[in-house]
């Protein structure tokens, strides 16, 4: 049987691919899409998710959430993705619409009508989750498991500590963190090693129509490394359809919510923190590069079948 999920984004290339990937899958069941603020804003992104779906023709309901983070002041990340979140094609105009209940209803209503618990995959700012928290704590025990991207327990991309998700909303990535959900963090520590490569990325335009979209937005997309450029965002769908191929460890994770570490993801490696056994994240540590590269090629063409 498919596995139901919930997809709660911020679209985003990486985003894209992840829906792209997610919603193509027949082991996948995505019984909902929720936007938030982050690479761009929350109309844009919720727009964004919208396109996609009329792309591949998936009747998939979508939910508008939130439009800044719970305290801070929202940064987009438009300088990565462009001003759209999605540059580099040119999608028609979009006719159908969001639901008109917002992301923490629609999610708490999916949750409850549902006759097993469901997976949340978030890949943007963990705002509308940790509204959905706060309103609905009874709602834990409806989650199978939380897969989300963003963290680091290495080094950051947007401080030198910090991913770019925890720190656009570091206070709702703290509830999170102390929610005790079960929580797979797929952080920069997998998605900084499992890089698409020019070739892969070359190859992708020889890959059918949905292959020319991929192509043209991760061309656009300026998140660029030695090396290739991370579908960071991938990484989540893939663990969520085949987690033994990202090697994880347990951890005690602390997120940092004010001063220069602000956005850390803190690992307490040396049990100074915490009593010695208590862990709250299954972490990503590693993953194999090549196996990624071809593993996305193959996903491309499960979408165009
Ligand atoms: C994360 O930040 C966003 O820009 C990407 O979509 C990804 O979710 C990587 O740090
Ligand atoms: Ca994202």
């Amino acid at each position: 049987m498919a596995k139901p999920v919930i997809l709660d984004m911020d679209p985003g290339i990486d985003d894209a691919a992840a829906i792209a990937v997610a919603v193509n899958r027949p082991d996948l069941d995505v019984k909902l899409i929720t936007a938030v603020a982050g690479n761009v804003s929350v109309d844009k992104t919720t727009l964004n998710v919208l396109k996609l779906l009329e792309f591949f023709d998936k009747d998939i309901p979508v939910a508008s959430g939130a439009k800044a983070p719970l305290k801070r002041e929202f940064q987009d990340a438009s300088y990565i993705h462009g001003e759209s979140g999605m540059s580099g094609y040119d999608f028609p105009t979009v006719t159908s619409k969001p639901l008109d209940a917002d992301a923490v209803s629609a999610i708490h209503e999916t949750l409850q009508a549902s006759a097993e618990p469901i997976t949340i995959i978030a890949t943007g700012a963990y705002t509308n989750i940790a509204m959905l928290l706060q309103a609905h704590p009874e709602d834990t025990q409806f989650i199978k498991e939380f897969i989300l991207m963003g963290g680091s327990i290495s080094g950051g991309n947007v401080s030198s500590v910090a991913e770019f998700n925890v720190f656009t909303d570091p206070d709702a990535a703290a509830i999170v963190f102390n929610s005790g959900l079960p929580i797979t963090m797929i952080g920069l520590d997998v998605t900084l090693k499992a890089l698409l490569t020019p070739e892969t990325i070359n190859e992708l335009a020889h890959k059918g129509r949905a292959g020319e979209m991929l192509h043209g937005i991760i061309t656009a997309y300026e998140d660029v490394h030695d090396g290739g450029k991370p579908m960071h965002d991938v990484n989540t769908i893939l663990y969520a359809v085949k987690p033994e191929v990202i090697k994880t460890e347990p951890y005690a994770i602390d997120v940092v919510t004010e001063g220069p570490a602000l956005g850390a993801t803190v690992a307490d490696t040396q049990h100074r923190w915490h009593e010695d056994g208590y862990t709250n994240a299954n972490v990503g540590v590693d993953i194999d590069a090549a196996a990624f590269n071809q593993w996305f090629l193959d996903q491309v063409d499960l979408m165009n079948k």
